[in-house]
């Protein structure tokens, strides 16, 4: 009698609806390693998926993660589209990927209240609902947090918050699901997800000590190997960089910058309030700030 192969495991992979995007990436390097994929995204697939082989083993899901009554239905679709609700791997990799916010106070509130509720709420409620049914000792989750966890440009408080959140979550995680489930955090740096290469530069992949500007695919080989037993079996609650080397880079200032600071040249006089970096001061409004708002609206 021939044998009857073991099941496929599963992982669910959330932010997948981008064909350039890194969760993408994702759902195809666990389906290229036998994993059957569950992506979820608010979004529907934005293209047709050329692979066939891919796409027999890759079901979408469309559900906001950061509303806790769509977050659960996750188990129920593993087990309408692969007939089990056990989930082997999470990869928490949906979120607002641009990090930039509004200065205006009202727009800034709002803003914040969004990103932390999808970016870092969004990853605690997958985890909830996907734990009760993961397998003790065979089970791993990863987050995908960012480089601007621990560094910034200005005007980003929010997705800083959010990603930084993201390691905390992991390590607290690590510790309540020891022997039980694997937590580790992602933080990847640049990671051209245009779906065009060519828009990119030469300084642009000259500015990262490994010589180019990163792929959805490092950031999802990456999170393959953590979430692989077998070779990873030995870490939890960590957290892994993949910029390139670039946060491992020294910066100094630029020629003339902080000269006064040490009894030097007095520096030029600011020029006018032109850039991103130097927007007036945020008024507040008169009103207590409203914070009523639509999970849909504004992006
Ligand atoms: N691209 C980079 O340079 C970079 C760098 C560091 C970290 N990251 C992180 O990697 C992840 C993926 O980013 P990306 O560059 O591939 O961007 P992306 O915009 O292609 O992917 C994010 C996906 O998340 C989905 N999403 C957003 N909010 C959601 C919600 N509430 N519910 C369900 N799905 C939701 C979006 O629809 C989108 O498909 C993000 O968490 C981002 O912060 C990206």
């Amino acid at each position: 009698m021939a044998a009857v192969a073991p099941p496929l495991k599963t992982a669910v992979v959330t932010g997948t609806a981008s064909p350039a995007g890194i969760g993408r990436a994702c759902a195809r390097a666990f389906v290229r390693a036998g994993y059957q994929v569950l992506g979820v995204d608010k979004m529907r697939l934005q293209d047709s998926e050329p692979d066939e082989a891919l796409v027999a083993r890759y079901k979408h899901t469309m559900l906001d993660i950061s509303r806790p009554e769509e977050a659960g239905f996750v188990p129920a679709a593993c087990e309408k589209n692969f007939g089990s609700q056990t989930v082997h791997v999470l990869i928490n990799n949906a979120g607002i990927a641009d990090p930039h916010m509004p200065t205006q106070a009202e727009a800034a509130v709002q803003h914040w209240r969004v990103v932390i509720d999808t970016n870092l709420t969004g990853a605690f409620l997958m985890s909830l609902n996907v734990l009760p049914h993961m397998p003790a000792g065979q089970a791993a989750i990863v987050h995908v947090s960012a480089t601007r966890a621990h560094q910034s440009e200005p005007h980003t408080e929010a997705y800083a918050a959010a990603k930084a959140g993201l390691l905390g979550l992991a390590h607290a995680q690590a510790v309540s699901l020891a022997r039980k489930v694997r937590v580790n955090t992602v933080l990847p740096g640049w990671i051209d997800t245009s779906g065009d290469p060519s828009s990119l530069s030469a300084a642009d992949h000259a500015w990262h000590p490994a010589g180019r500007v990163g792929r959805p695919e490092d950031v999802a080989q990456l999170c393959l190997f953590l979430a692989d037993g077998e070779r990873a079996g030995f870490i939890t609650g960590q957290e892994f960089v993949v910029d390139g080397g670039v946060s491992k880079k020294m910066v100094y200032p630029e020629e003339g910058e902080g000269e006064a600071a040490v009894g030097g040249a007095a520096p030029a006089p600011p020029p006018p309030p032109t850039s991103d970096d130097e927007r007036p001061p945020v008024v507040w409004p008169d009103a207590p700030v409203c914070l009523h708002y639509s999970y849909s609206s504004g992006w």
